[in-house]
Protein backbone atom coordinates (compact mmCIF):
# COMPACT_ATOMS: atom_id res chain seq x y z
CA UNK A 1 0.00 0.00 0.00
CA UNK A 2 0.94 3.72 -0.54
CA UNK A 3 2.07 5.69 2.55
CA UNK A 4 -0.14 7.66 3.96
CA UNK A 5 1.37 11.20 4.24
CA UNK A 6 0.08 13.69 7.15
CA UNK A 7 0.40 17.07 6.52
CA UNK A 8 -0.26 20.47 8.62
CA UNK A 9 0.42 23.37 11.11
CA UNK A 10 2.74 22.99 13.56
CA UNK A 11 0.65 21.90 16.58
CA UNK A 12 -2.24 20.34 14.64
CA UNK A 13 -1.89 16.72 15.75
CA UNK A 14 0.39 14.57 12.96
CA UNK A 15 2.44 13.01 15.08
CA UNK A 16 -0.31 11.36 17.36
CA UNK A 17 -2.53 11.15 15.01
CA UNK A 18 0.34 9.46 12.76
CA UNK A 19 1.94 6.99 15.35
CA UNK A 20 -2.05 5.82 16.42
CA UNK A 21 -3.07 5.16 12.80
CA UNK A 22 -0.07 3.25 12.26
CA UNK A 23 -0.21 1.13 15.13
CA UNK A 24 -4.12 0.59 14.35
CA UNK A 25 -2.91 -0.46 10.71
CA UNK A 26 0.15 -2.24 11.44
CA UNK A 27 2.08 -0.01 9.47
CA UNK A 28 5.74 2.01 10.57
CA UNK A 29 5.68 5.00 11.51
CA UNK A 30 8.09 7.87 10.44
CA UNK A 31 8.36 11.29 11.98
CA UNK A 32 9.87 13.65 9.09
CA UNK A 33 11.39 16.25 11.53
CA UNK A 34 12.85 13.13 13.47
CA UNK A 35 14.03 11.56 10.66
CA UNK A 36 15.67 14.57 9.72
CA UNK A 37 17.54 15.17 12.77
CA UNK A 38 19.34 11.30 12.43
CA UNK A 39 19.91 11.85 8.89
CA UNK A 40 21.39 14.99 8.73
CA UNK A 41 24.39 17.13 10.67
CA UNK A 42 22.81 19.48 11.90
CA UNK A 43 19.61 19.72 13.99
CA UNK A 44 16.59 21.43 13.07
CA UNK A 45 17.00 24.32 15.00
CA UNK A 46 20.61 24.75 13.68
CA UNK A 47 19.19 24.36 10.09
CA UNK A 48 17.02 27.59 10.97
CA UNK A 49 20.08 29.50 11.97
CA UNK A 50 21.42 28.72 8.42
CA UNK A 51 18.58 30.42 7.14
CA UNK A 52 15.30 28.35 6.18
CA UNK A 53 15.61 27.95 2.54
CA UNK A 54 18.77 25.03 4.01
CA UNK A 55 16.48 23.74 6.15
CA UNK A 56 13.62 23.38 3.50
CA UNK A 57 16.74 21.23 1.15
CA UNK A 58 17.17 19.09 4.01
CA UNK A 59 13.54 18.51 4.44
CA UNK A 60 13.37 18.18 0.59
CA UNK A 61 16.33 15.32 0.88
CA UNK A 62 14.16 13.68 3.62
CA UNK A 63 11.25 13.56 1.86
CA UNK A 64 12.61 11.72 -0.91
CA UNK A 65 14.10 9.16 1.25
CA UNK A 66 10.83 8.66 2.84
CA UNK A 67 9.07 8.35 -0.33
CA UNK A 68 11.37 5.22 -1.17
CA UNK A 69 9.48 3.57 1.59
CA UNK A 70 6.07 2.16 1.22
CA UNK A 71 3.41 1.15 3.74
CA UNK A 72 4.28 4.10 6.26
CA UNK A 73 2.49 6.41 7.72
CA UNK A 74 4.67 9.61 7.92
CA UNK A 75 4.24 12.89 10.13
CA UNK A 76 5.43 15.54 7.83
CA UNK A 77 6.98 18.68 9.01
CA UNK A 78 4.15 21.93 8.82
CA UNK A 79 5.70 23.78 6.39
CA UNK A 80 6.70 21.07 3.87
CA UNK A 81 4.26 22.32 1.76
CA UNK A 82 6.57 25.46 0.88
CA UNK A 83 8.69 23.47 -1.22
CA UNK A 84 6.86 22.22 -4.37
CA UNK A 85 9.83 18.94 -4.82
CA UNK A 86 9.51 18.48 -1.35
CA UNK A 87 5.70 17.68 -2.05
CA UNK A 88 6.46 15.97 -5.20
CA UNK A 89 8.35 13.66 -3.19
CA UNK A 90 5.89 12.69 -0.70
CA UNK A 91 2.92 12.87 -3.66
CA UNK A 92 5.03 10.09 -5.71
CA UNK A 93 4.42 6.77 -3.27
CA UNK A 94 2.13 9.00 -1.03
CA UNK A 95 -1.85 9.58 -0.23
CA UNK A 96 -1.60 13.40 1.41
CA UNK A 97 -3.44 14.32 4.02
CA UNK A 98 -4.06 17.61 5.63
CA UNK A 99 -5.23 17.38 9.24
CA UNK A 100 -7.06 20.95 9.25
CA UNK A 101 -6.70 22.35 13.19
CA UNK A 102 -8.73 25.66 14.08
CA UNK A 103 -5.52 28.04 15.19
CA UNK A 104 -7.16 28.71 18.06
CA UNK A 105 -7.29 25.31 19.01
CA UNK A 106 -3.26 25.39 18.44
CA UNK A 107 -2.84 28.14 20.49
CA UNK A 108 -4.66 26.79 23.16
CA UNK A 109 -3.04 23.66 22.98
CA UNK A 110 1.06 23.70 21.70
CA UNK A 111 3.83 24.31 23.77
CA UNK A 112 5.01 27.34 21.72
CA UNK A 113 8.34 27.66 22.87
CA UNK A 114 9.43 24.14 21.61
CA UNK A 115 8.73 25.28 17.71
CA UNK A 116 11.02 27.19 15.93
CA UNK A 117 8.83 29.08 13.71
CA UNK A 118 6.57 29.69 16.35
CA UNK A 119 8.67 31.23 19.10
CA UNK A 120 7.71 35.01 17.93
CA UNK A 121 4.11 33.88 19.75
CA UNK A 122 0.96 33.06 19.33
CA UNK A 123 0.04 35.61 16.55
CA UNK A 124 2.65 34.09 14.59
CA UNK A 125 -0.04 30.91 14.60
CA UNK A 126 -3.19 32.98 13.14
CA UNK A 127 -0.11 34.69 10.31
CA UNK A 128 1.12 30.95 9.58
CA UNK A 129 -2.23 29.37 9.03
CA UNK A 130 -3.24 32.32 6.88
CA UNK A 131 -0.01 32.18 4.71
CA UNK A 132 -0.07 28.22 4.23
CA UNK A 133 -4.06 27.24 4.31
CA UNK A 134 -4.44 27.36 0.39
CA UNK A 135 -0.96 25.35 -0.02
CA UNK A 136 -2.17 22.66 2.56
CA UNK A 137 -5.45 22.61 0.63
CA UNK A 138 -3.93 22.50 -2.97
CA UNK A 139 -2.03 19.57 -2.02
CA UNK A 140 -4.26 17.60 -0.28
CA UNK A 141 -6.44 14.40 -1.59
CA UNK A 142 -8.26 14.03 1.72
CA UNK A 143 -8.90 16.94 4.54
CA UNK A 144 -9.84 16.02 7.73
CA UNK A 145 -10.53 18.35 10.47
CA UNK A 146 -9.23 18.23 13.84
CA UNK A 147 -11.58 19.98 16.02
CA UNK A 148 -12.97 17.74 18.32
CA UNK A 149 -12.46 13.97 19.64
CA UNK A 150 -9.41 12.69 18.63
CA UNK A 151 -10.84 9.35 18.23
CA UNK A 152 -13.70 10.55 15.43
CA UNK A 153 -10.80 11.66 13.76
CA UNK A 154 -8.53 8.39 13.99
CA UNK A 155 -11.54 6.69 12.41
CA UNK A 156 -11.61 9.19 9.57
CA UNK A 157 -8.14 8.15 8.75
CA UNK A 158 -9.18 4.88 9.31
CA UNK A 159 -11.36 5.23 6.74
CA UNK A 160 -9.57 6.71 4.37
CA UNK A 161 -6.98 3.83 4.91
CA UNK A 162 -9.91 1.60 3.56
CA UNK A 163 -10.47 3.47 0.29
CA UNK A 164 -7.06 3.57 -0.56
CA UNK A 165 -6.93 0.07 -0.74
CA UNK A 166 -9.77 -0.48 -3.20
C1 LIG B 1 8.09 23.76 10.76
C2 LIG B 1 7.44 22.81 11.50
C3 LIG B 1 8.15 21.80 12.29
C4 LIG B 1 9.57 21.56 11.75
C5 LIG B 1 10.28 22.85 11.60
C6 LIG B 1 9.56 23.81 10.65
C7 LIG B 1 7.28 24.75 9.98
O1 LIG B 1 7.44 20.58 12.27
O2 LIG B 1 9.55 20.86 10.53
O3 LIG B 1 10.44 23.42 12.85
O4 LIG B 1 7.83 25.41 9.08
O5 LIG B 1 6.07 24.86 10.25
P1 LIG B 1 6.09 20.29 13.11
O6 LIG B 1 4.93 20.69 12.24
O7 LIG B 1 6.12 18.83 13.34
O8 LIG B 1 6.17 21.08 14.36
Amino acid sequence: MKNIVLIGMPGCGKTTLGKLLAAKLKMEFYDADDVLEQREPYSIKEFFAQGEEVFREAEQRTAEFLACKENCVIAAGGGVVKKEASMAAYGKNGIIVFIDRPADAIVNDVEIKTRPLLAAGTQRVYELYDERIELYRKYAAYIVKNADSIENVLSQLVKIAGEMKK
